[in-house]
């Protein structure tokens, strides 16, 4: 269990102020010109050894993102930095809590980071729905200005840098990291072809880096603290802390900076009260937010909560949004419900998508309500290898990942439903 010594987020829960006097008490702010002194490769060198993956759902690791970015900018074509706040995920909520509650923590992050990566600035792309969220961080940016933190010579640095905050208008799609640069420059959000990647050409077709908040709002600490220290917790290659954001049907729902690693038996019992009827009644996870594939109890009690067990286990730890289902839940409904989700949220650019999501959803509600044919399982299996991978962005994988899991871990209990509304046979009996 993480100590409370080792919490990057000492404001998470807003006991305290987020202004920034209040942060300041706490240590944000706190001589980063001294920070941006050590210069902008060794800030990548320490984030890189401090082992820290990117936590806005695929893990890839930041400083070597960072590294990507040109180190001598070419006139007329500055670097970005692009802060994705757009947080829409079905089952995460936790760079809503660092928003609203520890803001600074991101905005001396976003000026850490941009300035290793020799941007000109950075903009924090905020989920339309983040109303009172995004008023606390134009607010909190504004007093990162007056105190001459940020514009010119920030924090009397030398380096001139700007945040901007953009409000989204609620899709889902602008969290996919070139639709958000599509949206910002304000076309529709629809993901770009990659290559070339946003490194390459980004915001209007400049060098940028798309890095979720939590990524960046970390990078203050570990540099204060030590890239040493971050890399202490946790499982080697799935080092630091991590903001848990567990829903469902724990008895206390909750937000928690953890140590990665942490096994899911000790993370549900020592902040969420224990699983809703105990133990027994769990029935399956979903632990990292609605894309990933959902794992039955039995194998997810022990686990890691981290990147690489829960890959072993065929899902992921995404956003670490842990969706917690005890044995009241109908899974295949849930399921269904996330389907009808994607085909809502796709943006129809690639037909697989467009048409994969509808037609994935129409038959996952038949086998909710046992409509349809056995041998459409295995259909619908084929059907989700065919959107997975052929697709322009992730969202096609997002559909198909959790009715893939279905299918895995829960495959008679669709059979069951065909055959009792058949009403040929009884479960019993069929069992027999
Ligand atoms: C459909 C879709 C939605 C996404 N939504 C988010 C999101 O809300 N927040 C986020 O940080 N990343 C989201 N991502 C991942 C981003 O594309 C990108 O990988 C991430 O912001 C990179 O940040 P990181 O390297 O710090 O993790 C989404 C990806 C897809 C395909
Ligand atoms: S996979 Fe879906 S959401 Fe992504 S670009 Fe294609 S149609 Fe749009």
């Amino acid at each position: 269990m993480l100590a409370d010594k080792d919490r990057i987020f000492t404001n998470l829960y807003g006991y305290q102020s987020w202004h920034i006097d209040a942060a300041m008490a706490r240590g944000d702010w706190d001589d980063t010109k001294a920070l941006m002194a050590r210069g902008q490769d060794a800030i990548i060198d320490d984030v890189k050894a401090s082992g820290l993956r990117g936590r806005g759902g695929a893990g890839f690791p930041t400083g070597m993102k960072w590294s990507f970015m040109p180190k001598e900018p070419k006139p007329g074509k500055p670097n970005f930095l692009v802060i994705n706040a757009d947080e829409s995920e079905p089952g995460s909520c936790k760079d809503r809590e660092i928003i609203r509650h520890d803001p600074h923590k991101l905005i001396e992050g976003a000026l850490i980071a941009g300035f290793a990566m020799r941007a000109r600035a950075a903009y924090i792309y905020i989920r339309g729905e983040y109303i009172r969220e995004a008023q606390v961080l134009f607010a909190a940016v504004r007093e990162a200005y007056d105190k001459g933190f940020l514009g010119k010579n920030a924090c009397g640095s030398g380096y001139d840098f700007d945040v901007f905050v953009h409000r989204g208008a609620g899709a889902y799609i602008c969290g996919e990291e070139t639709a958000m640069l599509e949206s910002l420059e304000g076309h529709k959000g629809q993901p770009r072809l990659k290559p070339p990647f946003p490194a390459g050409a980004g915001l209007y077709g400049c060098p940028t880096t798309v890095n979720n908040v939590e990524s960046i709002a970390v990078v203050p600490t570990i540099l204060r603290r030590g890239p040493a220290w971050f890399a202490s917790i946790g499982r080697p290659k799935n080092e630091g802390t991590k903001l848990f954001q567990i829903s469902g049907h724990v008895n206390k729902p909750c937000v928690v900076e953890e140590a990665m690693s942490i096994p899911f038996r000790e993370l549900i019992d020592k902040h969420c009260g224990g699983i809703r009827g105990g133990w027994d009644n769990l029935l399956a996870v979903i632990p990292g937010g609605s894309s990933v594939p959902l794992v039955p109890a039995a194998q997810i009690i022990d686990c890691p909560m981290d990147f690489d067990a829960l890959k072993d286990l065929k899902s992921g730890l995404g956003t670490a949004a842990v969706i917690v289902m005890d044995k009241s839940t109908d899974v295949v409904r849930a399921i269904s419900r996330l389907s009808y989700f994607y085909k809502h949220e796709s943006c129809g650019q690639c037909t697989p998508c467009r048409e994969g999501t509808g037609w994935m959803w129409r038959v996952m509600e038949r086998l909710r309500t046992g409509e349809a044919e056995i041998e459409e399982i295995d259909t619908l299996e084929e059907v989700t290898k065919q959107v997975e991978g052929h697709t322009i962005c992730a969202l096609g994988d997002a559909a198909a990942w959790p009715i893939q899991g279905l299918i895995r871990h829960f495959r008679p209990e669709l059979e069951r439903r065909i055959v009792e509304r058949r009403g040929e046979l009884s479960f019993a009996q069929a069992a027999e």
